[in-house]
């Protein structure tokens, strides 16, 4: 075992924590109901937990507006209790990750308030204030992600704070030394609690422009589409100096790493494949001193076909630096659903994708039981994203329902009244109905988990695309001589499969049937959204944990 094994061959699930089990009745997930919950991971056979931020919060953005980066939001639980639920996923097995949210602060952060008391507070420059345009608006173009601009005006001290995201979300200024120091010092607070690493929030955008130049007009807008793309986000994204100070962020976890299991940093990074992989961080010594995983969320903007999918991993393949760890998303808090997105047919077909491609998986809670989008009828809107820029589709949350764990009230998740409205169909869509049913897509999950931590072919092996035309996407994945060949039809017509790349092998795993386990005589057929691994499983193969 290596100190990087549990991230490198295990799989991440993501908890979002208002929405997963509620402890105390008052609709709101918290950390006791996760500790209640960890046994369904481990059953899962999932590695590691990152769970969505749970410090102290006015909520304007669920979570992501924190006031204080060191304790726990009551409605959530205390610290107390989060030091028993690192104890206790530990002891069960479980790496916990949390999420870290440099970019902003919620402008009741006490940093903020002193900030924004006078020109001259002292933490006044933590935040990123300018002037007036001449005319007194804004002092430059730059758009806030969820709607109007990205800065606010502040009568009391005559200048605009900018924010990235909502008003209730002040920018933090990296380019301070104090900043940063404080920010690492909040990293350590974790650390030395136990975490086992972080996810972390927006990490292109914590670095602007020197010089607050204009952004310039996207050359790809269409109009109707989101206002925020109007720019393209030349300006406040992704600039040189943010790589030095991921450097200094890694430095810091690294400061935790030890033999037996290092810590680790995860991206958030929706960027262009080739700016994505220089968050790897590639140094002249051929050190990669970046995060570790930036996400990759190609299958969550790619559309849903093989050629589309096949092209999309081989480019990012060929991308990645020598010794990059590759990884895979489907879905998170911020975006549609998989089973919605394909429908649930094809969902299937997703789960075994996800888990026998090359890279660390990374789960969207709920998606184990194909869960889908919600709609949310207007008055019960949460999310500011939707609240701020109604009926345009995006809103998040749909894909933040609470999880379906049985037939009982509320489906489980709470005694009291549900944050946000459960899917209507969670009666029958459950993990308790789910996990007695072999045809189910938890039985699925499950099962394919299983797979990959038995085969070493899977969790730690090459990868080499195969030809299979334009509705079959097919790979063989190898490690130490054994060699597993995946063949996945996301056509909606039964397909044969080329000959050539069946192996005379049994079908170790079908996403449609586990009775379809058998050996192959004759050409192999799959059915419409129908995948298949294909090998001799090595029963014998280590696990990852
Ligand atoms: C990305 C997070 O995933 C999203 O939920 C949040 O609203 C923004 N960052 C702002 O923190």
């Amino acid at each position: 075992m290596s100190a990087d094994d549990w991230w490198k061959c295990g799989i991440v699930y993501q908890v979002y924590p208002r929405s997963f089990q509620d402890s105390n009745g008052d609709g709101i997930g918290d950390l006791d109901g996760i500790r209640a919950r960890l046994d369904h991971l481990v059953s899962l056979g999932v590695d590691a937990v990152w769970i969505s931020p749970i410090y102290p919060s006015p909520m304007a953005d669920f979570g992501y507006d924190i006031s204080d980066f060191c304790d726990i939001d009551p409605c959530f639980g205390t610290l107390d209790g989060f030091d028993a639920l690192v104890q206790e996923a530990n002891a069960k097995g479980l790496k916990l990750i949390l999420d870290f949210v440099p970019n902003h602060t919620s402008d009741r952060h006490p940093w903020f308030v002193q900030s924004r008391s006078a020109r001259s507070d002292a933490r006044r420059d933590w935040y990123i204030w300018r002037d007036p345009a001449p005319d007194g608006g804004p002092p430059n173009n730059w758009l806030g992600n969820f709607g109007g601009p990205a800065w606010s005006f502040d009568a009391t001290t005559g200048q605009y704070y900018a924010h990235s995201f909502l008003k209730e979300q002040p920018d933090l200024n990296w380019r301070n030394p104090e900043v940063r120091a404080a920010m690492y010092e909040v990293l350590r607070f974790w650390l030395r609690r136990g975490v086992d690493g972080f996810r972390v929030d927006v990490l292109s955008q914590i670095v602007k422009d020197e010089q607050f130049r204009d952004n310039p007009p996207n050359p790809d807008f269409v109009e109707g589409q989101d206002p925020f793309l109007r720019l393209t986000m030349l300006y406040n994204t992704d600039l040189p100096e943010v790589q030095p100070i991921v450097a200094e962020m890694r430095r810091v976890v690294d400061e935790f790493s030890d033999a037996r299991s290092s810590r680790v940093l995860i991206g958030e990074l929706y960027l262009p494949l080739a700016r994505l992989v220089a968050y790897y961080g590639l140094n002249a010594k051929g050190v990669l001193e970046g995060v570790q995983l930036p996400f990759n969320f190609q299958l969550i903007g790619t559309e849903w076909q093989a050629a589309r999918i096949d092209r999309v991993v081989r480019d990012y393949e060929a991308a990645l630096p020598a010794g990059a760890q590759p990884n895979w998303v489907l879905g998170n808090h911020d975006r549609s659903r998989i089973a919605s997105r394909v429908g649930p047919r094809m969902a299937r077909l997703a789960a075994m994708l996800l888990l026998t491609l090359r890279g660390t998986p990374t789960l969207y809670y709920g998606d184990e039981i194909g869960m889908t989008d919600v709609p949310i009828p207007a008055d019960e809107v949460q999310d500011p994203f939707e609240k701020n820029k109604p009926g345009m589709g995006l809103g998040r949350d749909p894909e933040r329902t609470p999880m379906q764990w049985s037939a009982a009230a509320h489906a489980g998740f709470t005694t009291g009244i549900p944050w946000l409205r459960l899917a209507s169909d969670w009666r029958m869509h459950n993990v308790e109905a789910q996990s007695h049913d072999p045809g189910s897509m938890l039985t699925l999950y499950r099962r394919l988990i299983a797979l990959r931590r038995a085969q070493p072919a899977l969790h730690r092996g090459t990868y080499e695309a195969l030809e299979a035309g334009d509705e079959m996407l097919a790979y063989a994945r190898e490690s130490e001589g054994q060699r597993l060949v995946v063949i996945l039809n996301f056509g909606a017509t039964p397909a044969p499969v080329p000959p050539a790349l069946v192996p005379r092998q049994p079908i170790v795993l079908a996403s449609t049937d586990p009775v379809r386990a058998e050996s192959i005589e004759g050409p192999l057929v799959l059915a419409p959204c129908e995948g298949v691994v294909i090998g001799s499983a090595n029963d014998k193969g280590p696990t990852t944990r």
